[in-house]
């Protein structure tokens, strides 16, 4: 079996972490199709769950969640460049947010379905570097906000966080774990801890991947402290949220997953507050937000 391990220590700050990076060819076969760590979400109604958007369509089997936004206002949503571009691709097959859903195959208290009136995707978005991965979506009607349905609170700085190597963070996603040896759509949104890591971190990380050779423009890692879990296809937008001060903020989004490579790659995070001045100018007035 052949396999080489890279351990990176860095003592940044307070921080002192180490990561182990393990190429293995066995990898490949141990690896886990995700899910985000197998931990159910069960109660919605709280901080940074009732920011969670789920991004529907209609299948004959139900309802899939194909991807995941968060709310900025009670009629604006953040997602990844990414699910705003598979969104265009399914063209005429009607699709509509999901604000307040918790459990896929029942109607939540506080569940409004919402569709979309208008997306709007970073102008710089490249689908094949992932730089600039981020899209507003603006809901056709305002929700009815509530302690379940809640836009998410913003980045804010914190004397005692660490930026480096931010362990207070968790991903949130509705992507597909394993049943019955099959990946099935996870019925709840589902959450795992994860250290999100500076951008100074991360370009070092960088070159592990060699399909992409530069950190995309606006984008970070996360790791899961549990390295069997991954993120998968349908947790494109899902939320990262850190603590700041106390409250769960919105960090980042599922940039892109890390559930079918043969190393444990860390995840593609697009870095919300890099991108604070386009938001705060899309929110201001949305007919001025530039887009692709
Ligand atoms: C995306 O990036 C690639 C690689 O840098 C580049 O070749 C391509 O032209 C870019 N696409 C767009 C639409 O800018």
């Amino acid at each position: 079996m052949a396999s080489s391990s890279t351990v990176v220590m860095l003592a940044l700050g307070s921080c002192l972490l180490v990561l182990g990076v393990h190429a293995s060819s066995a990898a490949f076969q141990s690896l886990r199709p995700r899910v985000i760590g197998g931990t159910e979400i069960r109660d919605m109604c709280r901080s940074p769950f009732s920011s969670v958007v789920a991004l529907q369509f209609d299948a004959p089997a139900g309802s899939v969640t194909f991807c995941s936004a968060v709310m900025l206002t009670e009629s604006i949503l953040v997602t990844s460049g990414f699910c705003a571009w598979r969104i265009q691709e399914l063209e005429d097959l009607p699709y509509y947010a999901v604000v307040g859903e918790r459990d896929l195959q029942m109607t939540d208290f506080d569940e409004q379905k919402i569709s979309v009136a208008a997306i709007r995707i970073h102008s710089g978005f490249n689908v094949s570097t992932f730089d600039n991965n981020i899209a507003l979506l603006r809901l056709s009607k305002p929700a009815t906000l509530s302690s379940c349905v809640k836009p998410a609170f913003k980045m804010e700085t914190d004397p005692t966080a660490c930026s480096d190597f931010d362990q207070s963070c968790m991903v949130v996603g509705w992507g597909p774990f394993v049943e019955n040896n099959r990946p099935t759509n996870s019925r709840l949104p589902r959450y795992a801890s994860v250290t999100v890591l500076g951008d100074n971190v991360a370009k070092l990380l960088t070159p592990l991947d060699v399909n992409k050779p530069n950190l995309p423009v606006g984008s970070t890692f996360a790791e899961t402290v549990n390295r069997n879990i991954k993120t998968c296809f349908f947790d494109w937008g899902g939320m990262i949220s850190c603590r700041r001060n106390g409250n769960h903020v919105l960090r980042g989004l599922v940039g892109e997953h890390n559930c079918n490579s043969n190393v444990p790659l860390p995840i593609l995070v697009t870095d919300v507050p890099y991108f604070q001045k386009w938001l705060d100018l899309c929110l201001l007035d949305w007919n001025r937000c530039t887009s692709l």
